[in-house]
């Protein structure tokens, strides 16, 4: 028999706890042994917990017992669980981990102190979705060109409750938070955080890039409104949170932020709480990965699938995908202003003459020509709101144009901008 020990019995640890119980000869015909949760570790040893395992409040009672061969670690945070893991691998114990800030943060030090003991963590991105292993195993021979993924279901059900239903984001952020979609500090979340650690997790094993959240574009869905709703819809897009990982030659452009993206495109149609990743490799094409992002029995499905692969093959494969270093093409992270794309922007400027073509003179400086433009009338005060589009251009030359724009004295608010994805 497997013994594990569980770090942190909330929603997911519980499921994992109960899944194991309830699916056992299953879940043992395909293991080869039966897997039993012996032990779980909590803060509130008085909250009532739905699980049938002896519970204790001391993390070295799983750490320290000789009879677990794996700890299941679902504390949440990143110093903390850090020191926990290594102990557990210092132990020589296996790991599975959900944890997704912790990956982003020391994934490579984990894999050196990992050496041959598994690390599993497949329910650390897009929850029940297999993305790890799909990235891992299944496309492994592929050269992956782009990643992109809805992967923060709390953004998703915010964004198209906001363009199905006219909701306002603040609001909606509520509603998420209390349906429990959101993490414990929502910033993570609307802030483009979340789904930037998974991106990392995901840009490891597909180009073996070593990126800190600190390193690449993140930009939250904060300043969404109803104004750039109603320009998407009318001109045929969506707005979606995209994590993007792009490969262009040797250089990695990692990103996440909002984009107004065509509503025909397979991932503008993963709407509500659910996640989606689109993966182009060189040889396979696209493929579309799709399924809940959360959830108790949608995440622990992901962790017990690493529980069963560990004590299946032993050994599992490496950590991130990579036996030996990756060198032979140099890959390294793209600047921030190297992003070329079209770009939506919204402006409140005085409602007067010769504001219009004091703006389009700027851009013109700047060689970005407009594609759409809209006016929204002033409502009031005589303040009306531009949207409007862009053909493609250079990242360096719209920052500098709407740092132009927002210095003159006709606008009343910054410029809100959103890249529109192709
Ligand atoms: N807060 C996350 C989300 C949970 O909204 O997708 C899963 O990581």
């Amino acid at each position: 028999m497997i013994k594990v020990g569980i770090i942190g019995v909330g929603t997911v640890g519980a499921s994992v706890a109960n899944i194991l119980e309830e699916n056992c000869d299953l879940i043992t015909a395909r293991a080869g042994k039966e897997i039993k949760v012996v032990k779980g570790v909590v803060s509130n040893l008085s909250k009532k917990r739905d699980v049938n395992i002896p519970l204790s409040s001391d993390v070295n009672d799983v750490l320290d017992d000789p009879e677990i061969d794996i700890v299941v670690e679902l504390m949440g945070g990143v110093e903390k669980p850090y020191s926990v893991v290594k102990t557990a691998l210092a132990n020589k114990k296996a790991v599975v981990t959900a944890n997704k800030a912790l990956l982003a943060y020391h994934r490579y030090d984990l894999q050196e102190i990992a050496g041959d003991i598994p690390i599993g963590y497949e329910a650390s991105v897009a929850g029940g979705i297999p993305i790890i292993n799909a990235l891992k195993v299944g496309l492994s021979a592929n050269q992956i060109t782009d990643i992109k993924g809805i992967m923060n279901g709390t953004c998703n059900y915010m964004l198209t409750k906001m363009m199905n239903e006219g909701v306002d984001y603040a609001e909606i952020l509520q509603e998420a938070q209390d349906l429990g979609y959101a993490e414990a500090d929502p910033t993570f979340d609307v802030g483009g955080f979340d789904a930037a650690h998974k991106l990392l997790i995901l840009a490891s094993i597909a180009y073996g890039i070593d990126a800190k959240p600190e390193d690449i574009l993140i930009e939250g869905i904060e300043n969404i409104n109803q104004d750039d709703i109603s320009f998407a819809k009318e001109f045929g897009y969506a707005i979606k949170l995209l994590a993007i990982a792009k490969k262009i030659d040797t250089d990695i452009s990692l990103r996440v932020h909002p984009v107004l993206i065509k509503t025909e495109k397979m991932i503008a149609k993963i709407d509500g709480v659910m996640n989606g990743v689109s993966v182009i490799g060189d040889k396979v094409g696209e493929t579309l990965y799709y399924g809940p992002g959360a959830g108790g029995d949608a995440t622990a499905s992901a962790v017990i699938s690493d529980i069963i692969e560990i004590v299946r093959a032993g050994q599992s494969s490496p950590m991130l995908g990579f036996k030996k270093p990756f060198n032979s093409e140099n890959l390294k992270l793209a600047s921030k202003e190297s992003i070329n794309s079209e770009y939506y922007l919204r402006m409140q400027v005085d409602d007067k003459p010769g504001v219009l073509a004091k703006i389009a003179m700027i851009l013109g400086d700047y060689d970005i020509s407009i594609d759409t433009f809209l006016q929204r009338p002033a409502a009031q005060n005589s303040v009306a709101t531009l949207l409007c589009a862009t053909h493609n251009c250079l990242e360096k030359n719209i920052q500098n144009a709407i740092k132009t724009i927002e210095d003159l004295d006709i606008i009343k608010t910054n410029v809100t901008m959103i890249r529109i994805e192709g």
